[in-house]
């Protein structure tokens, strides 16, 4: 399985990228709102994201409403960098702007998705990307964790070849929270879990790491100091 960062702060994204185990981005509109970007700054922001990045999959999310919008909004923001993925809400429009952006060649990662359903319904349309979202469950006390269990049975029980356009179609477990939803999600064979930063360092540290560096330290200490 494959870490992305789920994040549009640059100073994480960058210091994510020098552990050298990144495999993308995912942004939305709430995470963009947190850097404190306005709309103006939107598009160049995303850009930013996308030249840090160097061909590494981001995903940018339309904030469009109709199919035709999103289909336009769509083919813009593919158009920014080739690196770039359309994130787009589950729903009948997206379906079917799903439908035609990847008939063009564009990539779609179809997010807010919290249903087996909701996922084959997204893969059948074209999606590259699915995003099923584990912690909102658990916020609710359900189980998100065995609600990704389904999106991956269901969607493992397809190729996908022959579809419009792409013939791989990779689930990404968002709404990450945890150390225990990644491991979770890899275990269950997620593709991908993209995860905040605050989450991605949980994931890299343990107690028993740093109290074993620092009695060797300490032993060293030792070695170096003998005559
Ligand atoms: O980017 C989509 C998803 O990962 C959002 O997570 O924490 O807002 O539920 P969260």
């Amino acid at each position: 399985m494959r870490f992305f960062i789920d994040t549009a702060d640059l100073d994480e994204i960058r210091e994510a990228l020098s552990w050298g185990c990144l495999a993308g981005v995912t942004t939305n509109p709430s995470l963009y709102a947190r850097t404190g970007g306005a709309l103006a700054d939107f598009e160049g922001h995303m850009l930013k994201i996308c030249e840090m990045c160097e061909g590494l999959p981001v995903s940018v999310e339309s904030q469009a409403k109709t199919v035709e919008d999103m289909v336009a909004d769509g083919r813009r923001l593919a158009a920014l960098a080739p690196n770039v993925v359309v994130k787009l809400p589950i729903c009948a429009e997206s379906l079917a702007a799903t439908h035609q952006l990847a008939s063009e060649g564009v990539r779609v990662n179809m997010t807010l998705v919290f249903t087996a359903t909701q996922a084959l319904l997204a893969a059948n349309a074209g999606a590259r990307y699915i995003s099923p979202f584990v912690g909102r469950f658990d916020d609710i006390a359900e189980d998100g964790v065995s609600q990704l269990a389904d999106v991956v049975a269901c969607i493992g029980n397809d190729d996908w070849s022959g579809r419009n356009v792409d013939d791989r179609v990779e689930i990404i477990a968002a709404s990450i929270r945890t150390p225990n939803h990644v491991t979770q999600a890899a275990l269950l064979g997620a593709d991908i879990a993209t995860v905040p930063f605050g989450a991605l360092k949980k994931c890299l540290r343990h107690p028993l790491t740093d109290q074993g560096m620092a009695s060797f330290d300490a032993d060293w200490a030792k070695v170096t100091s003998a005559r």
